[in-house]
């Protein structure tokens, strides 16, 4: 899917002085299938615009289009099954549910259907390689196997557009790679718009794209 932004600005109201620019003129364009590596500082706003991107959170002013559509003029009904159908996000914390297997963990968002999907859940995990962890609980995992787990999850629903939040933030530099590679991987074989914030820069090299957020807004 396509995303497009028009001159997009967040601000956030301070408990103390004046209101805070966040993002500041943000006019972007990502191609469907385009792989894309957000760059930045700390505090530059990469969280906040894929927030924003992901239509989990509004912005102060401005517009985000995907495929074309003007999501912040619909409802939040139009938002959320446009999250649930097409989005996926995968987080530096795995916020894995603790009493749940690591299969049942992949069919939470798809539990209405768990039997049947059950079988994509599998060969979701072959492709992350956790086949032998399938009826392990998340804290028999070790931390790069949580994060491929909570990869999984991610793709049950084959998004078409994955954001991901430095998912290898905590881990092992050389583990924190192999995800990063992974998901690129799985992102090119199933064709979907990756937008990744990364401190890692091989990988940003391996995206099609790279995006700089300083200070909130895009450079060059
Ligand atoms: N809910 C909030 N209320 C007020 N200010 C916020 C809020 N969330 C973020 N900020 C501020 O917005 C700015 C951008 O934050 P953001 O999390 O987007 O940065 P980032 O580029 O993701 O940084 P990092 O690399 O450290 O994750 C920061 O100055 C932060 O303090
Ligand atoms: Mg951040």
């Amino acid at each position: 899917m396509k995303i497009q932004t028009k001159n997009l600005n967040k601000d956030y109201i301070q408990k103390k002085g004046p209101s805070l620019k966040v993002l500041k003129d943000i006019n972007l364009e990502i191609q469907p299938g385009q792989k894309v590596a957000l760059i930045g500082p700390s505090g530059a706003g990469k969280s906040t615009l894929i927030h924003i991107l992901g239509l989990m959170d509004a912005p102060t002013s401005g517009k985000v289009f995907i495929d074309g559509v003007d999501c912040f003029l619909m409802n939040n009904r139009y938002l959320c099954d446009m999250r649930k159908e097409n989005i996926g996000f995968l987080f530096q914390f795995h916020y894995l549910l603790p009493d749940f297997t690591v299969l049942e963990n992949i069919l939470i968002p798809v539990w209405k259907n768990k039997v049947a999907k059950q079988k994509h859940a599998l060969e979701i995990l072959e492709q992350v390689g956790l086949s032998s962890k399938t009826n392990s609980f998340p804290n028999e995992l070790s931390g790069g196997q949580q994060q491929r787990a909570a990869l999984a999850r991610t793709l049950i629903n084959t998004p078409k557009i994955i954001f991901a939040d430095e998912p290898t933030g905590n881990l092992d530099r050389a583990i924190g790679i192999d995800i990063e590679n992974l998901l690129f991987d799985l992102s090119t074989n199933l064709g979907t718009t990756l937008v990744l914030v990364t401190h890692n820069q091989e990988l940003a090299f391996r995206a099609d794209r790279i995006i700089n957020i300083v200070d909130g807004k895009m450079v060059r």
